[in-house]
């Protein structure tokens, strides 16, 4: 029996489009490998275009891989699953719906009494710092708080594993820094497995336990790296460490001597 959470072995994906000749065949991903323990924080990071997105959606099991296989709880995945949830960069939520209704959406084909749903989606609403908002709409929140409810809503669920996706790319620098610091509060309040997709290296090794940085296309993991810092962590004494700083160099050296890659600083 597997002590990981998460095993990605061999993985390849290729996108098929088109017809006959104008068939077009992308390889997204190619012989990616990939542990990750349970409660672990890991990032993906990479140049635009590198399958960073795509690894996740196979993780989600949204789309399908074409080689190898990914397991968690040492089970192969067939597709979508309770266990895991997503978060998206661009926040996704029901604008029609209030701060609770949006949390509540995913409990609603599994939970059938509204007020339980209400009293679960409150805990996570209250745990993201929105209970002063439940009521209000996504467009009276800003950006941040947007992507608290879609933290909230993944969280509703109690996955095991959450999958997000740049989830703090759109914000501004100083609302990006407030959130790093929030979800390495959660992280640590639930204990839930992260796979956090970034292209920003700084982001990375603030929060991240570990590092797998990714070549460009076809997508492939050229090195992993432990984060030499405990936590919790504060981003003045992390970003003004020698071992931040060092590392951050060695990850940019790497990113830079990547051909295919059009990573710039
Ligand atoms: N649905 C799709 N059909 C065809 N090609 C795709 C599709 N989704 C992504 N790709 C291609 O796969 C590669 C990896 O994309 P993606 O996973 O979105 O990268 P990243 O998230 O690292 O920017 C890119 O070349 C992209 O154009
Ligand atoms: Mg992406």
């Amino acid at each position: 029996m597997s002590t990981s959470k998460i095993e990605i072995d061999g993985v390849g994906k290729s996108y098929v489009s088109g017809k006959r000749r104008d068939r077009k065949v992308v390889n997204a991903l190619q012989g990616v490998n990939l542990t990750i323990a349970p409660g672990g924080f890991v990032s993906l990071l990479g140049p635009s275009g590198c399958g960073k997105t795509t690894l996740l959606k196979c993780l989600d099991g949204l789309i399908p891989i074409t080689d190898g296989e990914i397991r968690v709880g040492g089970k192969a995945i067939k597709g979508p699953g309770r266990d895991r949830a997503f978060v998206f960069q661009d926040f996704r939520l029901f604008p029609w719906r209030s701060v609770l209704g949006n949390v509540c959406f995913p409990l609603e084909t599994t939970v059938s009494s509204r007020a339980e749903r209400e009293t679960t989606a409150r805990k996570y609403i209250e745990m993201v710092g929105l209970s002063a908002f439940e009521k209000h709409h996504p467009h009276e929140l800003s950006g941040g708080m947007q992507q608290r409810v879609g933290i909230a809503r993944a969280l509703a669920v109690n996955p095991d594993i959450l999958l997000m996706d740049e989830p703090f790319g759109a914000l501004d620098a100083q609302t990006r820094e407030l959130m790093q610091v929030e979800l390495l509060r959660i992280w640590e309040l639930t204990g839930k497995t992260v796979v956090f997709v970034t292209h920003s290296v700084d982001e990375a090794i603030f929060l991240s336990q570990r590092i797998a940085v990714f070549s460009a296309r076809p997508g492939r993991i050229s090195a992993e790296f432990d984060v030499p810092f405990g936590y919790p962590r504060n981003e003045h004494t992390v970003r003004g460490d020698g071992r931040f700083v060092e590392l951050r160099h060695e990850i940019w050296g790497l990113l830079k001597g990547d051909q295919n890659s059009s990573f710039s600083e």
